[in-house]
């Protein structure tokens, strides 16, 4: 968010105040200048290497999101059959959608398969049944956990050794071997650590595991490092280095393509690292309640519209947009939800009055789609910001969208 001379905030020129006076209190409003930006930031990071981006579009699924994406020559993974659906309807081919399933039931691959997508192995029996189903005749990638710890919290890693997700490579002699036996045509190896990762060494220890294990495959165009970029959530927060990143990365994945005899594809697949700097939520001040222990503001949101908080400890940085020049105070930012959702404690914000709007940063990503209508609440709508115009993309929920699936009304 930038300040105009007179310190007031504003996102291409529109103020918080113009926005919900518009569209309604809370709201999320996403920058789309902000994506553009990150894309290219990562585009040129990897300059000379023949990238694909693939975006986590599980941090927002948003079509207008989506589309923008595919605008951009950005491609897809997808977690389930509904972000494979969401893609496709927003104009991509399956052809450009990469499904990387987490144990899921085996008809959900076959349904990715058969559309012509391109799935991420996450388990020796699914590589079992896809080389019993389908031989040599589709592709398919494999999810490989190289036991590294690293990730913004331990709910947000992914590939330490007690993580559910892909296959050890400490079971590569059983992968090579199901290859063999079913003449299986992998033509990607993947993997990701986790999510919020400053530090590049993770990235670069990774990466040698996977392209070590990568010499025993014989068919392979894709190298896909994941997601996983760490974004900054906190004024001053260390953010990944994408330049050093992208110099050292491309550095070991040339030699390796020059080892392994042809020039292959690198794919990363970041979901924050692409919206979450773009992303505002806004919501409206209830109540200012002043206890013997603690100042409380109450917002009209909680914690089912923005979870992160609650779930992970994770920071938002907030501002109070209405009051700009406000004496500093100590404040604990509470939902309405009834759960203990505190979004902020003991945070410094300029003085906070009733109908004041606050600012989260940061919330681009893994906002909206971990939303929920806990306590019958409707989910906030969604705006997308493009040269200077606000536009609707996603209506606020009534309370026919919270019975559409009840029946025997
Ligand atoms: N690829 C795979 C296979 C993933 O599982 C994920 C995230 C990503 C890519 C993208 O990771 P990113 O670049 O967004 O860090 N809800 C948590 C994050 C969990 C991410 C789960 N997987 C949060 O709000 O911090």
């Amino acid at each position: 968010m930038q300040r105009f001379e007179n310190n007031t905030y504003h996102l291409q020129g529109l103020t918080p105040e113009q926005l919900i006076e518009e569209f309604g209190s809370p709201l999320y409003v996403y920058n789309a200048a902000t994506i553009r930006n990150k894309v290219a930031e990562l585009q040129s990071a990897f300059e000379g290497v023949n990238l694909k981006i693939k975006y986590a579009c599980k941090a927002n699924t948003n079509l207008a999101i989506l589309k923008l994406m595919r605008e951009m020559g950005v491609e897809l993974d997808v977690v389930s059959p509904g972000e494979m659906e969401m893609g496709k309807i927003a104009g991509f081919e399956p052809s450009q959608i990469t499904f990387t399933p987490s144990g899921v039931p085996f008809w959900e691959v076959a349904q990715a398969v058969d559309a012509g997508a391109i799935v991420n192995i996450d388990s020796l029996p699914l590589l079992e049944w896809f080389g019993q189903t389908y031989g040599s005749s589709k592709p398919c990638m494999i999810r490989i956990k190289p036991n590294v710890a690293a990730g913004g919290n331990e709910k947000i890693m992914t590939a330490h050794a007690d993580s559910k997700f892909g296959i050890s490579v400490l079971l590569l002699t059983d992968i090579l071997n199901i290859v063999d036996q079913y003449q299986i045509k992998v033509i990607g190896l993947h993997q990701h650590t986790g999510s919020d990762i400053k530090d590049a060494a993770p990235f670069i220890q990774v990466a040698d595991i996977l392209l070590d294990a990568a010499r025993h495959f014989k068919d392979l165009e894709i190298i896909d490092l994941g997601g996983g970029f760490k974004v900054s959530y906190r004024p001053g927060d260390g953010i990944t280095d994408m330049q050093h990143l992208g110099a050292k990365i491309s550095d070991r994945f040339h030699k390796f393509c020059k080892e392994y005899g042809r020039p292959l594809q690198l794919w990363f697949e970041p979901g924050k690292f692409l919206v979450s700097e773009s992303g505002y939520l806004l919501t409206t001040v209830t109540v200012v309640k002043q206890d013997p222990a603690r100042n409380f503001v109450h917002i009209d949101s909680g914690l089912n519209h923005l979870i992160r908080p609650m779930m992970y400890g994770s920071y938002h940085h907030i501002i109070n947009t209405s009051n700009p020049e406000g004496e500093e105070k100590h404040y604990n930012v509470v939902g309405y939800i009834c759960e203990t959702d505190t979004f902020a404690t003991d945070r410094v914000l300029a003085e906070v009055r009733k109908g004041d709007i606050l600012a989260f940063m940061n919330a681009g990503a893994y906002g909206i789609t971990m939303s929920s209508n806990y306590n019958a609440r409707f989910r906030p709508a969604e705006v997308l910001i493009e040269e200077g115009q606000a536009r609707l993309i996603r209506r606020k929920e009534t309370l026919e969208d919270l019975l559409r699936t009840q029946e025997g009304l």
